[in-house]
C-alpha cells in the first residue's frame, strides 16, 4: 500500500514536473523577455515590442491610489499608498506600487488603517552616524517591509543638500556635504534594491526649501551646481544604482526640474549615462514638453493640471512635437529598471510576516550612533546612576520621541504615542500633526536610574514650575523639540513655543542642566552658556527613547558628528530669510485667477554655488555655533603620524589613539584645505574607528579625484590642476590639527 502511494506520488510529481517544464518552455516562447540570461536592456526592448500602444502609455503615468480624491476608482491590485501605475497582466508586467520613503514605510494620515512600520531615525540622525552600514541596513529594513506590505517601489533616497538650516525637509535628508550625503544615500538605495524593490533618489535637484516649492526658481551657475548638489546625486547614483530618479517641484534657472533638458537629458542620462527612469514628483509636471526634456513618467497625476502623459502626449507624438522613438525609450527605461532590480523574477512577498524586532534593532543602532554630544562641561554626562534626584522636563518625554511630518510620516510600534494637530494654512495642513513615536525617554531614564534615585517630570508648560522642581535636583534633563514637516520651512531658528525661555529658567535654577534637542535641523541656543551639556538626538525613531537614555547614562559612548553646521546667528546664513519667506501657495478653494496669481514664481539665488554649509563658513571666516563634523565623546582621541601621498589623487594615512579612560568610537575626518596655496575646505573622507582605552589604529583615506577638481563648464569635464594639495585631519571642519601636503598631477575626469 505504502509502496503504491509512493509510486503514485512519484508519477504525479513527474507529470507536474513535465507540465511545469512545458509551461516554462511555452513561457519562454511567448515571453522571451523572461529569459534571465538576457540583459535588462534586452529584456526591456523585447517586452516593449510586445506592448500595444495603449499598454505602453499606461506605463508612463500613474495615480495616487487613495479614496481621498473625488471620484477616485482604486484599482483592485493597488495598495493604498503614494503611487500606482497599472501593470500589463496579459504579458505578466506587474503594476508599480509605490510607497514613501527613506525613514520607513510611511503611512501619512493613517491611510492604511492600523498599518505600522519600523520608524528609522531621521536622515540627519543617520548622517550624524557617518556610517554607511547604518544606511544600508536601514534601506534594507524599509525595502523588506515595503515588499511584505505589497509595494515594489520605494520613494526613498532623499538627499537634497542642506543649503539652509530652515528647510522643512532637512530631517529627511543627509546634511550639507556631497560626499557624506551621496555615500549614505547610495548605501541606503543598495540596501533597499537588494530586497528586489526599486528605489528612487530624490528630489532631483535643488529642492532645498519648501517655501513655494512648486514655484521657486533656484538660480545657480553650472559650476556651483555640478560641484555641490549634482555631485551628491552623482555619488549616490554611482554607489546605489537606483532604478528611478524623482525630479523635483522647483525650477532651476527658469526651467522646471521635471521639464529640464539640461538636468535630465544632458547631465543625468547623457553625462552620467544613467539607464533608469525619471519619475516626476507628485504634481510637478508643467506640461507635455517634459517628455521631450527627459521626464519618463508622470506620478500622482491627480495633482497635476492634466494627465499630460496620456492624451496630450499622444497628440504631441501625432503632431511630431515628440518623436515616437521617445515613447519607446520612456517605456523601456521603466521596464529596464524593473528587470534590473528583479521585479519580474521575484515572487511576491506580500503578506509575509515582518520581523519588527529586527527592524527596531537597526533603528536603535542608528539612533545611538547618530546622537551628537555637542557640549559637556564638568563631565556632567554621563549621568550617575547614584544621583538622588533627576528631573526631566518638557518635550512630551513622558509619551515618546518626536518625528517629522509629511509624506515621510511613519506610524510605528504600537501606534502613535501622541498626534498633536498643528493646524495652519500650509498646503499639507491636513497632515500637519506632531507625531510622537511610542518610545518614552522618561520611561527609559526611569528604567536605567538607580534604585535610590527619584525621577520627577515637569511637562514644561510653565517655566517657573519646572525651575522650582529642578532647583534641588542632581541633574535636570530638558527635552526641547522643533517639529518640522514637508511643505513648511522653519520660520526661524528658535525653539518654538517658548522653549528657549523654559531652558533659560531651568538652567538659572540649576546649572546641572542637560538639554536634549529633538530637532529637524540646527537651532540657535541663546541659553548655551548657562547649561552644562547639550545632546542633539534629532528624531530618533521607534527605539529613540531608549537610545537617548543609553547615551545619557553612558551605556553608549556618543560617537555622532554633525552632518550640518549650526549657525551662531542669522547673519551667518547666505540668506537672512528663506527666499519667499511668508509665501502661501494656492489652496483648493481659491478661484482660478487667485490661484494663478499665487503660482507666480520667485527667485532663490544660490550665489554661494557649491560653498554650502561649512564651506560657506570657511569662505566667509564665520565661526559657527557648532561646526560640521563636531561631536564629543566620553573619552578623548588624538591623531598623529599623518602621511599624505600624491600622484593622481591624495591618500592620507594617520594614527588615531584613544587617550581617555573609556572605549569609544572616533570619526576622524580628512579635509582638503588648500590647492597650491589657495584656501579650500572640502571633506575628502572619514572613518569610524572603534578604540579601547590606550589603543591606536591606523586609518587610510583616499580622495575621489572629483573632490580635488573643479568642474570646467566649457570643457564639460572635471579638471585637476597640477600643484601642491594641503590636507588636514581633524575632529571637525574647524578642528584641523594634523596637516601635510602632497604633489598632485594634472588630470581630467569625465563629467
Ligand atoms: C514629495 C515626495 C513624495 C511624494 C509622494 C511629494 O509631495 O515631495 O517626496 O515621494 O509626494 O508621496
Amino acid at each position: 500500500m505504502l509502496r503504491k502511494t509512493l509510486m503514485n506520488g512519484a508519477i504525479a510529481f513527474a507529470i507536474v514536473a513535465s507540465a511545469g517544464a512545458a509551461q516554462a518552455q511555452s513561457a519562454a516562447a511567448d515571453r522571451p523577455w523572461m529569459n534571465t540570461k538576457l540583459s535588462a536592456d534586452e529584456r526591456a526592448k523585447l517586452l516593449d515590442q510586445a506592448l500595444t500602444e495603449e499598454e505602453r502609455y499606461g506605463l508612463l503615468h500613474g495615480i495616487m491610489p487613495l479614496a481621498f480624491f473625488p471620484g477616485a476608482k482604486i484599482p483592485e491590485d493597488a495598495v493604498p499608498g503614494a503611487g500606482y501605475v497599472p501593470g500589463v497582466p496579459r504579458l505578466g508586467v506587474p503594476p508599480l506600487r509605490e510607497t514613501d520613503a527613506s525613514l520607513g514605510v510611511s503611512n501619512p494620515g493613517g491611510m492604511r488603517k492600523g498599518d505600522t512600520a519600523t520608524a528609522l531615525p531621521s536622515g540627519l540622525a543617520l548622517a550624524a552616524s557617518w556610517n554607511a552600514d547604518n544606511a544600508y541596513a536601514g534601506g534594507a529594513v524599509v525595502g523588506e517591509e515595503a515588499a511584505k506590505k505589497g509595494f515594489n517601489v520605494l520613494l526613498g533616497g532623499g538627499l537634497n543638500l542642506a543649503s539652509d538650516p530652515r528647510n522643512g525637509r532637512n530631517f529627511e535628508y543627509l546634511g550639507e556635504d556631497p560626499l557624506l550625503s551621496g555615500t549614505l544615500a547610495g548605501a541606503a538605495v543598495r540596501g533597499t534594491q537588494e530586497q528586489k524593490i526599486v528605489s528612487t533618489v530624490k528630489h532631483f535637484a535643488l529642492n532645498d526649501q519648501e517655501t513655494g516649492r512648486n514655484v521657486v526658481d533656484a538660480q545657480i551657475d553650472e559650476q556651483g551646481l555640478r560641484q555641490g548638489e549634482l555631485l551628491a546625486f552623482q555619488f549616490a547614483i554611482e554607489k546605489g544604482k537606483p532604478g528611478s530618479v524623482m525630479c523635483a517641484y522647483n525650477k532651476i534657472n527658469g526651467h522646471h526640474a521635471c521639464d529640464n533638458d539640461f538636468l535630465l537629458n544632458k547631465v543625468l542620462k547623457g553625462d552620467w549615462a544613467w539607464p533608469g527612469w525619471v519619475m516626476s514628483d507628485w504634481g510637478a509636471v508643467p506640461g507635455v514638453s517634459a517628455a521631450a526634456n527627459g521626464l519618463d513618467q508622470q506620478s500622482g497625476e491627480q495633482l497635476d493640471r492634466q494627465v499630460w502623459f496620456d492624451k496630450p502626449l499622444k497628440a504631441a507624438v501625432s503632431s511630431g512635437q515628440i518623436p515616437q522613438a521617445r515613447i519607446h525609450d520612456m517605456a523601456q527605461r521603466v521596464l529596464r529598471s524593473m528587470f534590473a532590480v528583479g521585479l519580474f523574477d521575484t515572487p511576491s512577498r506580500q503578506g509575509q510576516p515582518i520581523d519588527y524586532a529586527a527592524g527596531a534593532k537597526v533603528s536603535k543602532t542608528t539612533a545611538e550612533q547618530g546622537v551628537v554630544l555637542l557640549k559637556n562641561d564638568r563631565g556632567l554626562l554621563p549621568m550617575a546612576r547614584t544621583a538622588k534626584k533627576i528631573v526631566v522636563v518638557g518635550g512630551y518625554a513622558d509619551l515618546g520621541v518626536l518625528s517629522g511630518g509629511g509624506s515621510a510620516q511613519v506610524i510605528t510600534g504600537t501606534g502613535n504615542a501622541a498626534s498633536i494637530p498643528v493646524g495652519g494654512e500650509s498646503p499639507l495642513a491636513m497632515l500637519a500633526n506632531q507625531v510622537y513615536h511610542p518610545s518614552s525617554p522618561l520611561k527609559a531614564i526611569k528604567a536605567k536610574a538607580g534604585k535610590e534615585t527619584t525621577v520627577r517630570f515637569a511637562d514644561g508648560r510653565y517655566p517657573s514650575e519646572a525651575a522650582a522642581l529642578a532647583k534641588d535636583a542632581d541633574v535636570v534633563v530638558v527635552f526641547a523639540n522643533q517639529w518640522m514637516m514637508e511643505s513648511i520651512d522653519a520660520g526661524d531658528l528658535s525653539l518654538p513655543q517658548g522653549q528657549d525661555g523654559l531652558i533659560a529658567a531651568v538652567a538659572e535654577a540649576n546649572p546641572n542642566t542637560v538639554v536634549v534637542l529633538q530637532t529637524g535641523g540646527p537651532v540657535l541656543m541663546p541659553w548655551l552658556g548657562k547649561v552644562g551639556a547639550v545632546v542633539e538626538a534629532w528624531y530618533s525613531g521607534v527605539r529613540g527613547g531608549e537610545a537617548i537614555a543609553d547615551v545619557l547614562f553612558g551605556d553608549v559612548n556618543p560617537s555622532g558628528r554633525l552632518p550640518i553646521t549650526f549657525p551662531a546667528s542669522y547673519d551667518q546664513l547666505p540668506n537672512r530669510q528663506i527666499p519667499g519667506f511668508g509665501y502661501v501657495g494656492p489652496s483648493f478653494t481659491d478661484p482660478p485667477e487667485v490661484a494663478a496669481e499665487k503660482m507666480k514664481s520667485f527667485a532663490a539665488p544660490h550665489p554661494y554655488g557649491s560653498d554650502i554649509g561649512y564651506r560657506w563658513y570657511a569662505r566667509k571666516g564665520f565661526k559657527p555655533l557648532f561646526p560640521f563634523g563636531h561631536g564629543l565623546s566620553y573619552t578623548s582621541f588624538k591623531y598623529g603620524d599623518l602621511k599624505v601621498s600624491g600622484g593622481d589623487t591624495v591618500t592620507a594615512s594617520f594614527d588615531v589613539t584613544n587617550t581617555g579612560p573609556k572605549a569609544g568610537v572616533d570619526v576622524p575626518q580628512v579635509y582638503l584645505t588648500a590647492r597650491s596655496g589657495a584656501p579650500e575646505l572640502r571633506l575628502l573622507g572619514w572613518s569610524r574607528v572603534e578604540l579601547a582605552p590606550g589603543e591606536t589604529k591606523r586609518v587610510t583615506v583616499t580622495a575621489d579625484r572629483r573632490l580635488l577638481a573643479d568642474f570646467d563648464v566649457k570643457a564639460r569635464q572635471w579638471r585637476v590642476d597640477a600643484g601642491t594639495y594641503d590636507v588636514a585631519v581633524g575632529a571637525s571642519s574647524t578642528a584641523l590639527d594634523a596637516k601635510a601636503s602632497a604633489k598632485v598631477k594634472a588630470g581630467a575626469i569625465k563629467p
